[in-house]
């Protein structure tokens, strides 16, 4: 398996594929991978002559440095765990200087204001992070598919907008999000949840399910209402916040009209922060 930690290998690596119009898949990934992540893997395996993932702790989309710091890393792990998927996977694992250069800020950008919500309101700078990051690591890779999870919604989209306003020729594929029996969706941030919270989690897609089956017959306030109540009944969560959202701009919905809808829930459990999502038609 080849293992990479600087761009000058990858790179070399990756021009005898183009040579040959291979066609590269590619999963970015901060490491601590779960099954979620793998699940992405199996999809380019499938999609491309050759994968590369990527394993990097992007400092500049932590607007917490405890987050940052407490951030898993097991690169070791992560490796046999690749190699499990297919030993022909091309990993990458660059330091924070091999990408940064010592200049470890985030460029500004506009993703047509889907920057401005949920995550992005929440977490100031974090976009900018995930855009200054996944452009650098496209122009390494220079991938013909890039896999990102639905997990992270509000990221795929953007990065949709990104490769679309910048013009990079990439087709990114959004990929549907992994679970635990238990309906709690798959997160490295779930390491840090203990056995007993880890069970207290699956409430947080329990109450998604509830939200969706309520679409159809429910006014959005009456739902957001719902869940607001439901959560603040279990005060071991404390709400960052629920929101019900067009999939194309992520505004906050208030009317039902003929359009695609998620909901959205951002929770912190014993201080770990948590995110989900769901489909509501
Ligand atoms: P990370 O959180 O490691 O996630 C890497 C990819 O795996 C993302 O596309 C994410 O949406 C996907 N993923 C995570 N959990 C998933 C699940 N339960 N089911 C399906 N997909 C899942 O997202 C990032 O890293 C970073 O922001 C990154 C894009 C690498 C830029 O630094």
């Amino acid at each position: 398996m080849l293992i990479f930690n600087n761009k000058a290998g990858l790179t070399k690596v990756l021009s005898d594929y183009l040579n040959v119009k291979s066609t590269v898949g590619f999963v970015p990934t901060m490491g601590a991978l779960h099954q979620g992540h793998l699940s992405l893997l199996r999809q380019s395996v499938k999609e491309n002559d050759v994968t590369v993932i990527s394993i990097f702790v992007n400092p500049t989309q932590f607007n917490n440095a405890e987050d940052l710091d407490k951030y898993p890393r097991t690169l070791d792990a992560d490796v046999e765990k690749i190699k499990q998927v297919s030993d022909a996977i091309i990993v990458f694992a660059p330091s924070v200087n091999e990408m940064y250069d010592g200049n470890t800020i985030s460029s500004h950008f506009s993703f047509d204001g889907l920057e401005n919500q949920m995550e992005g309101a929440h977490r100031p700078g974090h976009f900018d992070g995930v855009g200054t990051i996944v452009k650098k690591l496209f122009e390494i890779v220079m991938p013909t598919r890039a896999y990102f999870g639905e997990k992270d919604f509000q990221q795929l989209q953007i990065v949709k907008k990104m490769a679309e306003k910048e013009g990079m020729p990439v087709i990114i594929i959004g990929c549907p999000i992994s679970r635990e029996d238990s309906g709690l969706a798959m997160s490295s941030r779930n390491e840090r949840l203990s056995t007993q919270d880890r069970d207290k989690a699956a409430f947080i897609y329990k109450t998604l399910k509830e939200a969706q089956e309520q679409f159809d017959n429910q006014s959005i306030e009456d739902i957001k209402k719902y869940v607001y109540d439901a959560f603040a009944a279990h005060p071991e969560f404390t709400m960052d916040y629920f929101e019900i959202a067009a999939e194309d701009d992520l505004k906050p919905a208030v009317i039902k009209e003929n359009r695609k809808y998620r909901a959205f829930v951002a929770v912190f459990l014993s201080n770990v922060r948590l995110i989900d999502n769901i489909s509501l038609n």
